[in-house]
């Protein structure tokens, strides 16, 4: 296991022995992205036998993880069914029972992937939210806000029966709360984002989990960060990131991410 001293702490290593060093109830909140078990047509997503293997792993890292939660802290695990596997289903099911059923976001991809010849093109990935166990979870609502179209906002004002236009205009030039369907783009070949990693997750995507569920300072773990999403993300809101990445030529990329993402805020890390 490799600690590399960037302000963060992003971990070469294996999951399952880099969680077990981190200190209980010490992170705000988790972005799990694992391997999606016989999705992805990379290695990583098939290291596991059968679908028993992948589900008894998964048991060990999320209660790992829920471990180091803060009790009024939020557990994002990401996941989807694949073609013929629906694993992320048998997976959702058991982790509800362990630890406390949240929420259940849906990742609208905007774009369908995959074309399939005998069911619907699917567009969506699921978002698990596991809780703490406090009574009250730490939720910034307001910070996820889907903005009104200027031609709304028109049609509203003209509505006589409010009879403040300006706070009115301020209420909507907010714009309404978020639903737990969040329509984000996927990122394609040509997008500027793409580094290399055939799972990257958009920014604007991991922003949004940030922004509701932690303050300026927080910690954020990724247990599985791949080309660093998460790492960039609570480097450009001024949160703590501690990521595990296991291949060698991810945790490159991930470094190489937050230093473009340092230079370009022309911020100062020790070790750049
Ligand atoms: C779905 S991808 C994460 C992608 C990431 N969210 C991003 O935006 O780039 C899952 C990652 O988990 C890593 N991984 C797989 N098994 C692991 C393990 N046992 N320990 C740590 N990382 C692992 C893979 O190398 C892969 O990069």
């Amino acid at each position: 296991m490799t600690t590399l001293d960037i302000g963060d702490s992003l971990h070469r290593g294996d999951v399952l022995k880099v969680l077990p060093t981190i200190p209980d109830a010490s992170v705000q909140v988790v972005i799990a992205d694992p391997p999606y078990f016989r999705v992805a047509e990379a290695d990583w997503d098939r290291q596991w036998k059968n679908q028993e293997a992948y589900l008894a792993w998964t048991r060990l890292w999320a209660a790992e993880c829920m471990r180091v939660l803060r009790p009024d802290g939020l557990c994002f695990i990401f996941g989807q069914p694949g073609k013929r596997e629906h694993v992320f289903l048998h997976l959702m099911s058991e982790l509800c029972r362990a630890h406390q059923f949240h929420d259940l976001i849906i990742w609208d991809r905007v774009v369908g992937y995959n074309e399939r010849r005998d069911s619907l093109t699917p567009a969506y990935e699921m978002i698990l939210v596991l809780r703490g166990g406090a009574q009250e979870v730490r939720f910034y609502k307001d910070r996820v806000r889907t903005p009104y179209s200027p031609e709304i906002i028109r049609t509203y004002l003209a509505d006589k029966r409010y009879k403040d236009p300006v706070a009115r205009r301020e209420h909507l030039e907010k714009g309404k709360f978020a639903t737990n369907i969040l329509p984000v783009p996927s990122l394609k070949g040509i997008s500027k984002e793409k580094v290399g990693h055939p799972s990257q997750k958009p920014l604007a995507l991991i922003e949004k989990l940030v922004l509701m569920s932690t303050g300026e300072g927080d910690t954020v773990l990724d247990p599985f960060l791949g080309s660093g999403t998460t790492a960039v993300v609570a480097q450009r809101l001024g949160r703590r990131c501690i990521g595990i990445e296991k291949d060698p030529a991810y945790c490159r990329m991930a470094l190489a991410r937050i230093q473009n993402e340092v230079a370009v805020h022309r911020k100062k890390l020790p070790g750049f």
